[in-house]
C-alpha cells in the first residue's frame, strides 16, 4: 500500500476524524482496484458499506440520541452513512434515469425555488423480493451525502400496539433534526390496506396517523418506503408518494451485467460463457443471481483453484432453482 495513505489514515485514526477516515479507505480501495487486486478491493469495499458504522457510535455529537419505544426499549432506527456508487446496483435503464432525475432535483433545489418548484421528495419502491430496494436506498443515500435513517416497519409495531403512534410521531420528529435520507423498509406492515377487516382496529389508526404525517412532511429530508406487496396498499398510500418506482426481476442483459458484477473478483475458466448463464437463470432476482456467484466462487476456492469455473456457475444455478422451487417464489410479472 502506497505509504503517504497509510501515514494519513493513521493521522486520521488518531484525530477521530471518522470521515476523512473513510475517504482515505476509500482511496486504498480504489488504488488497490487499479492494481488488479480485485479480491481485496471488494472485501475493503464490503467492509466499508454493508457493515458500515452505525454512525451515532463515532458522531454522537453531531448525530442527536436514537428514539425508543419505551414499552420495550427497542431502537426504532438506525443512522448509517453508506460509500456508494451507481455502479453498486445494476438497475434498468428507465429506472435509474427516474433516480438519478430525483437526485438532480435536490442538487438543483435552489434554481427550482425560484420558480416555486420544490424537488420530488416522498419515493416509494416497490417489487419483488431480492430485486435492489434497500440497496438502492443505500446508494441514493450516498450519492445525495445524507446518512440513511433506517425505520424497519416491524420494530415500531411489533412493540406494544398502544405505543405504535407514539414511536411514529418519535421517528417524524427525529426526522426534523437534521437532512436525511430516511428509508421506511418493508413498509408493507403499515401500508396494509386500512380497510381489511383482519386488521386490528389500532392498525388502522396508526396507519391514518402516518399517513396524515406523511403528508404533512415538509422538512429538508428525502423519504423512501419500500415494500414487495403492492397489492396491499391501497390508494390512500399511493397517492402520498411524488414518485412511485418499480424494482421488476432483471432480464436478460441486466442478469449478465449482474452476474459480471459479482464475478469480477475473480478470472473464470476457458469455457466460460456469461451469455449462457444469463439466459439459464430466467426469473432470478439480483440476490438470487449474487447468492449463485458466492457458491461458485466459494467451489473454486475450497478447490484451490483461482478461477471460476462455468460448470460450478451452472451447478449453482441449478441449486438456486431448487431453492426456488421450494420458497414458492411469488409471481410478479
Ligand atoms: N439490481 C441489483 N444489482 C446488484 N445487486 C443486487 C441487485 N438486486 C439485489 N442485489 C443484491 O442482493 C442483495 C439484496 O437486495 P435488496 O436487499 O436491495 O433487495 P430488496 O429489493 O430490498 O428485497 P426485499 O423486498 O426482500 O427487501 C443486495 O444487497 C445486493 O447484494
Ligand atoms: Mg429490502
Amino acid at each position: 500500500m502506497n505509504s503517504e495513505l497509510l501515514i494519513k489514515i493513521f493521522e486520521a485514526f488518531t484525530k477521530k476524524d471518522d470521515e476523512l477516515f473513510y475517504k482515505i479507505a476509500w482511496d486504498i480501495t480504489e488504488e488497490e482496484k487499479r492494481k488488479k487486486h480485485h479480491l481485496l478491493a471488494e472485501q475493503l469495499k464490503r467492509i466499508l458499506t454493508e457493515n458500515s458504522v452505525t454512525l451515532h457510535k463515532n458522531y454522537s455529537q453531531e448525530i442527536p440520541p436514537i428514539p425508543r419505544d419505551n414499552e420495550k426499549g427497542f431502537r426504532l432506527l438506525d443512522v448509517k452513512k453508506f460509500f456508494l456508487d451507481w455502479d453498486d446496483v445494476v438497475l434498468a435503464k428507465e429506472t435509474e434515469e427516474i433516480l438519478r432525475q430525483i437526485v438532480k432535483e435536490l442538487e438543483e433545489e435552489d434554481v427550482l425555488a425560484t420558480y416555486g418548484l420544490k424537488p420530488k421528495q416522498k419515493i416509494l419502491f416497490y417489487g419483488p423480493p431480492g430485486t435492489g430496494k434497500t440497496l438502492t436506498a443505500k446508494v441514493m443515500s450516498s450519492i445525495i451525502g445524507y446518512p440513511l435513517v433506517y425505520v424497519r416497519f416491524e420494530s415500531v409495531i411489533s412493540s406494544y400496539l398502544g405505543e405504535t403512534a407514539s414511536n411514529l410521531r418519535k421517528i417524524f420528529d427525529y426526522m426534523e433534526k437534521g437532512k436525511w435520507v430516511v428509508l421506511f423498509d418493508e413498509f408493507d406492515i403499515i401500508g396494509k390496506q386500512r380497510d381489511d377487516p383482519t386488521e386490528h382496529g389500532e392498525i388502522k389508526r396508526v396507519v391514518n396517523n402516518f399517513m396524515l404525517m406523511l403528508e404533512n412532511y415538509e422538512g429538508d429530508s428525502m423519504i423512501m418506503a419500500s415494500t414487495n406487496h403492492p397489492h396491499l396498499l391501497d390508494i390512500g398510500v399511493w397517492r402520498r408518494f411524488d414518485e412511485i418506482i418499480y424494482f421488476g426481476l432483471p432480464d436478460k442483459e441486466r442478469r449478465k451485467k449482474i452476474f459480471e458484477k459479482y464475478l469480477k473478483v475473480m478470472k473464470k475458466d476457458k469455457i466460460f460463457d456469461f451469455k449462457k448463464i444469463s439466459e439459464e437463470s430466467d426469473r432470478f432476482s439480483g440476490a438470487d443471481i449474487e447468492q449463485v456467484c458466492i457458491d461458485a466462487l466459494k467451489m473454486a476456492i475450497l478447490r484451490g483453484k483461482d478461477f471460476v469455473s462455468f460448470n460450478d456457475v451452472k451447478k449453482a444455478i441449478s441449486k438456486q432453482k431448487q431453492k426456488m422451487q421450494a420458497k414458492k417464489v411469488i409471481k410478479y410479472e
